[in-house]
């Protein structure tokens, strides 16, 4: 079923204001999705009728509190089909998700002369890490190349994997700047037959598409609430025996199961990397993100996205000295970057934003990235569940005066 996309946009009150006079046409769901007054009611019902802290209080508000906390931790691990919800990590966002493995995996298990292999897609939150924890450990940093296109090259990651060495591969499921959905599961083939294990970042795909981390062929997967309609809280989900065997990441309150004064021994997952007093509210509302994302359906969104994406790259072959970086609509998720010849991307960005567009100007936080495709910068136009093709049609038209004004290369 096709997605009716007035009634969803009716379900955002953001939708309702005007930006520069113009309607708003929010192009930059990649950095970060706007939310439904169901996230916004939840969040608010939760603060006004029943808020206390969670795990702690033996009343009334502390127990709704924490049957609303973990009953959110639910709706999440069968949103990806998690096979324990025990599985489900609160984080702050993907970022801090991909430092937990980082951290409490990585420092125990990468040792000097061993390998991390990561893609020339990453953004920094699935670089940066690894890239640090090789440095720490005297390991090596690999890259799986990126083609011309836009695409992982296969061809590259058996010599990466051969000797034995590898003992983690990192990839995204789907590039928040070339769109590219790689071959995650072949490529975590790959890595478990030569014993490495499997970090994915879901940040840009489980918004956008249907995602079962039983059968997606990773250890663990890291993503972010706000992306996914709701607030700015994250999830790391992991296997369960390897959750089990790290160490924390924090350490502090609720993550413990006695302390004393020289010692402590630490809760059941998932406390255990929980340490602290937790993002209530915000878990809550992811909650309801996951309820709201379900009732439309992931494949109804998926499909949406790629008939978007399918005619935006149509339409924008028709404007002058347009460049699109990654591949044809076929293999990518909802977002398209881009470059014009002489134009900045921030002027290309601060033009569309006189006319209500709203899209991410410069690296997207993948600088190596742009290095791969020698520049600097580029526009970014991503789609979600509330834009359609006349969003579309309003960016073509507010390019043409992006045309008009800044001039051919
Ligand atoms: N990584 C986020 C983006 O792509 C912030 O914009």
């Amino acid at each position: 079923m096709p997605l009716d996309v007035p009634a969803i946009r009716a379900e955002f009150p953001i939708f309702k204001r005007k930006v520069n006079g113009h309607r708003l046409v929010f192009l930059d769901s990649a950095a970060s999705a706007q939310k439904p007054q169901a996230v916004i009611d939840a969040m608010t019902r939760i603060y006004t009728h029943s808020y206390a802290n969670v795990h702690r209080g033996l009343y009334t508000l502390a127990e709704e509190a924490t049957e609303a906390y973990e009953g959110a931790r639910a709706k999440v691990a069968r949103f990806i089909n998690a096979a324990d919800v025990r599985e489900v990590i609160n984080v702050r966002n993907a970022t801090e998700g991909i430092n937990l493995v980082a951290y409490a995996w990585g420092r125990e298990h990468i040792q000097a002369g061993d390998r991390i292999v990561i893609t020339e897609l990453e953004h920094h939150a699935n670089l940066v890490p690894w890239q640090q924890l090789a440095k720490r450990q005297g390991a090596e940093l690999a890259y799986i190349p990126v083609t011309e296109e836009g695409l992982l090259d296969l061809d590259a990651v058996p010599p990466l994997l051969d000797d034995g060495r590898t003992k983690l591969v990192a990839c995204s499921v789907m590039s928040n700047v070339l769109g590219t959905l790689p071959p995650v599961t072949e490529v975590a083939e790959m890595a478990h037959a030569s014993g490495a294990i499997v970090v994915m970042d879901g940040a840009q795909a489980v918004p956008h598409q249907s995602i079962d981390v039983q059968t997606l062929g990773a250890d663990f997967m890291a993503f972010s609430g706000h992306k996914m309609c709701g607030p700015g809280v994250g999830v790391l989900w992991g296997r369960r025996e390897l959750l089990t065997s790290m160490p924390p990441f924090l350490y502090g309150g609720d993550m413990i199961l006695t302390v004393k004064q020289q010692d402590a021994k630490w809760n059941e997952l998932p406390y255990k990397f929980e340490a602290g007093t937790p993002p209530i509210a915000e878990v809550v509302g992811l909650g309801a993100a996951v309820d709201f994302l379900t009732d439309i359906g992931m494949d109804a969104i998926h499909a949406h996205e790629q008939d978007i994406v399918a005619y935006a790259m149509e339409r924008l072959a028709e404007i002058p000295d347009l460049d699109i970086l990654g591949p044809g609509p076929a293999e990518r998720g909802g977002v398209i970057s881009f470059w014009m010849g002489a134009a900045h991307p921030h002027d290309i960005a601060a033009i569309l934003d006189s006319e209500g567009v709203c899209v991410r100007a410069g690296h997207h936080c993948a600088q190596p990235l742009h290095d791969r495709f020698c520049i600097p910068a580029s526009a970014r136009a991503s789609f979600y569940i509330y834009n359609d093709k006349d969003d579309v049609d309003v960016l073509v038209e507010a390019l043409d005066k992006v045309v008009r004004i800044l001039g051919r290369r």
